[in-house]
């Protein structure tokens, strides 16, 4: 019998392999629209920890319509920086449905980044204005920029707001959006000012514990939405009571999250994002309410896109072949 081959890609060729955002979100559209109707096999996800506020987590997920099952094994390092080091870093393995053989390897940064930006947009969908057309980014690294290719694949945006605690990171930031979009992007030296102006926040700095928020009560006005890609950590307990209606991607998750610390102050979410796309639960109901989605991160959105990267990338000769 043959050796089985597994193809390895690393963080430049999974990128050439060249999936565009707008594919990225229909992906998720459809596997979160199996996760509603009950047909995706997720357990949450464990982790160790060897560093405070940072994680190495395990996360597998079989979605039976798209033939995918795997395994993303990653860690996010909130002191990575000062290093010269991405926050995030890992891989992901994806395994025959029929032999559980793995097949394919590949670098998960790239794909962490586009997916979670495509889980904030995928959440606007339905809990967004769709005449939405401004944005506030709060921490422009790698999730501001997803998060704002994202939201512009659905949304007519015409003036950004950016803010990170880092001004050489901010004024790259402008730059670089000024350079890919039509967009009016604008550095502000407050969180405030990203967010009291925009139709659509999002909050992407550090992940922590025990957080000190800035977004109080009254920023967000009224007909905004929120996505809080950092959990709670940028918005306060007043900001979020003062929502209508908040979401989340898995309601289990977010139960573990809060049984271990997070989330002490934050109310229940009324809907995941399966339960929005399955129409199962309803999104924004009127152009007043404030709406908020806290997508903790999934193994679903990962193995929604993984099969596709593979696909592509073998299509185009991308990757190494190794001997399992
Ligand atoms: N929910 C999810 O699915 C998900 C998925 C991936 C990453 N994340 C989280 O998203 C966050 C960002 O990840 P990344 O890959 O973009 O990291 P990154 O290192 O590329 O960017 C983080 C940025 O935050 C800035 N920053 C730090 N504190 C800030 C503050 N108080 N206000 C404004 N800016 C601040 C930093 O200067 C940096 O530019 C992390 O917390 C990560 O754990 C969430």
């Amino acid at each position: 019998m043959a050796d089985p081959k597994i193809l390895y890609l690393s963080r430049a060729e999974v990128e050439r392999a060249n999936l565009s955002m707008k594919e990225i979100i229909g992906l998720l559209e459809k596997a979160f629209l199996e996760k509603g109707h009950g047909n995706v096999e997720m357990p949450p996800k464990p982790g160790i920890h060897t560093m405070p506020d940072a994680f190495i987590h395990a996360m597998p997920a079989y979605i039976p319509s798209m033939r995918s099952a795997g395994i993303k094994w990653v860690s996010g390092y909130p002191e990575n920086f000062k290093r010269g080091l991405p926050y995030i870093s890992g891989l992901m393995i994806l395994n025959d449905v029929e032999t559980g053989v793995p097949y394919a390897i590949m670098d998960c940064a790239w794909i962490t980044a586009m997916r979670t930006g495509a889980a904030s947009a995928l959440s606007a969908k339905y809990l967004a204005r769709p005449d939405s057309e401004t944005v506030g980014i709060l921490a422009c690294g790698m999730q501001g920029r997803t998060n704002l290719e994202a939201l512009a694949c659905l949304f007519p945006i015409k003036r950004v707001y950016a803010y990170d605690i880092l001004p050489e990171v901010q004024e790259k930031f402008v730059a670089d959006m000024m350079a890919w979009f039509d967009f009016e992007v604008i550095s502000v030296k407050e969180p405030k000012q990203a967010v009291v102006e925009s139709d659509l926040v999002v909050t992407s700095g550090p992940i922590l514990k025990h957080p000190s928020p800035a977004i109080e009560k009254d920023w967000l006005r009224p007909g905004a939405y929120g996505s809080a890609v950092d959990f709670d950590s940028y918005w306060t307990a007043e900001a979020l009571a003062q929502m209508d209606r908040i979401s989340t991607d898995d309601h289990n998750q977010f139960q573990y999250y809060k049984s271990v610390g997070y989330f002490q102050q934050t109310p229940d979410p009324y809907a995941d994002l399966g339960e929005l796309v399955a129409g199962l639960k309803p999104g924004r109901q009127d152009e007043k309410e404030r709406t908020l989605a806290i997508n903790l991160g999934l193994a679903l959105d990962d193995m929604a896109v993984v099969p596709t990267i593979y696909r592509c990338a073998k299509e185009q000769g991308l990757g190494t072949w190794l001997t399992l």
